[in-house]
């Protein structure tokens, strides 16, 4: 390798060194030491690649991948001196091949650039986000399952305005945020399925002059097929928006969660109790145990969606094809995956951890009138009354009960038909809370064997 004062890898047109400043702005060692693996498996598929199509001679190429191994052990032990100098992870890493094998290292970027390396290696790296995402949604989609299975027919209020609406089932309440997760997870499949195409070997924008073998880099690394236009294969970073915008929406639902868990675990509700092991307590306050992780995992939203907004923005308005702007991808969207795996996982073991108060539920569900609508559908289905009637003749008979400071099934026949004469005795099996539950047998509904059959087909699912 040509060695110049000013720079190892383009010192031949340089006369001069960068300035401090200069060399700070333009730095991502700092950040982008996290692609050393993929940076790794990348150069490794490309040696393998320049050896077999004798772009490079053949014990060339294997001395660059053992070497390669070696700058890999380096960094995964810590004694790799990462140099700002040097700008990024590859050009850090081709450096110390070069030191370790000498001449070989000089022709592993033949056929190649940073453009394509570097989308190459995001994407690798965000696939592998993307299989960790995938594992963490599968562990709280089975948390959640355990506890739906486990009060398939615990009777609790189902809420509209955060009002009282209609008792619905705790299984069913859960089993809600497992189709939620399941979406975010066949979000984040489609995604990976999408960006599975290898930008390597797109060279800096247009292709090269050598005859590079891409299929044999892409089977290499796990992609599908090569990217098709290499101006697009340098110069796109859609793949790791879409992973922000499947994360964002993820994290929306977990943030969704969290803010129940938070209701649910007040001394107001007493719904569940969350577990030592996911509470912290306060300093002052003895009796205090607070949902910090539900609380953090509601906030996280914040960063992972400023992340999706802030590459959204770096990314518009840039001509083709790759812009230094791009080396600002990186540290959003390693901080938003980060977070959104700390917040599944920690998820996880709210949800598995906890325990749903089932008095305390069947005692919500059953106040607030939660069955007024089956009254009204008492009176549509027995006495033949159109809705709308129905829906007034409950209104008062909600208003008597309120007056009389009890709830529906608590007020006496007498009561009732002072609203309404053909009331008769049969409209109290539908006031029940256990009974309103049973009786929403329509597919996707409350009843306890609705929540069930859906319990079961989501475990065939995930196997
Ligand atoms: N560190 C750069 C990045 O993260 C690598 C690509 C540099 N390419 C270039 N032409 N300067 O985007």
């Amino acid at each position: 390798m040509t060695k110049d004062s000013s720079n190892a890898m383009w010192g031949g047109r340089f006369a001069a060194g960068p300035d401090a400043i200069m060399e700070a702005i333009n730095a991502s060692i700092g950040f982008d030491r996290r692609l050393a693996d993929q940076d790794i498996r990348g150069s490794r598929a490309h040696a393998a690649m320049l050896g077999r199509t004798g772009i490079v001679s053949g014990s060339d190429a294997e001395a660059i991948r053992e070497g390669l191994l070696t700058v890999l052990s380096e960094i995964e032990a810590g004694e790799f001196a990462f140099s700002s100098a040097l700008e990024d992870i590859h050009m850090n890493v081709e450096a110390r091949l070069g030191q370790i094998i000498g001449a070989p290292a000089g022709r592993l970027h033949t056929a190649r650039s940073r453009n394509d390396q570097v989308a190459t290696d995001f994407k690798l790296w965000v696939r592998d986000q993307i299989d960790a995402a995938t594992a963490g949604l599968e562990t709280l989609i089975g948390a959640l399952l355990t506890q739906a299975e486990a009060g398939a027919d615990w009777v609790m209020p189902g809420f509209t305005h955060l009002q009282t609406a209609q008792p619905v089932t705790w299984g069913h309440h859960m089993m809600a945020y497992v189709e939620m997760l399941g979406r975010d997870l066949s979000r984040f499949g489609d995604a990976r399925a999408r960006m599975n195409e290898c930008p390597l070997g797109a060279a800096a924008l247009a292709g090269t002059s050598f005859p590079i073998d891409r299929d044999m880099t892409a089977a290499e690394l796990g992609f599908d097929r090569p990217a098709a236009n290499s101006l697009d294969a340098v110069s796109d970073r859609d793949f790791a928006l879409e992973f922000l915008s499947a994360a964002s929406i993820c994290a929306m639902h977990l943030s969704r969660l969290a803010e129940e868990l938070v209701i649910w675990s007040s001394a107001q509700f007493r719904f569940v109790t969350l577990s030592d092991r996911f509470s912290t307590g306060s300093s002052i306050m003895p009796q205090k145990k607070n949902p910090d992780a539900a609380e953090l995992i509601r906030a996280k939203i914040g960063r992972i969606f400023g992340a999706n907004v802030a590459l959204m923005m770096v990314m518009k308005g840039l001509p083709l094809a790759y812009s230094k702007d791009m080396q600002e991808d990186k540290e959003q969207v390693f901080d938003a995956a980060d977070n959104l795996m700390l917040a599944l996982a920690a998820m996880a073991g709210m949800v598995r951890d906890m325990s749903a108060n089932r008095d305390a539920l069947e005692a919500a569900a059953a106040s607030g009138f939660s069955t007024a609508t089956d009254l009204a559908d008492w009176l549509v289905r027995v006495l033949d009354m159109p809705f709308r009637e129905a829906h007034h003749v409950t209104g008062k008979l909600v208003a008597l009960a309120e007056q009389r400071g009890c709830d529906l099934p608590d007020l006496a026949l007498e009561d009732m038909q002072s609203v309404h004469g053909a009331i008769s005795e049969s409209v109290f099996d539908v006031l029940g809370v256990a009974n309103s539950v049973a009786s929403r047998t329509s597919y996707g509904g409350t009843a306890p064997e609705q929540v069930r059959s859906q319990i079961a087909r989501w475990k065939e699912r995930l196997g």
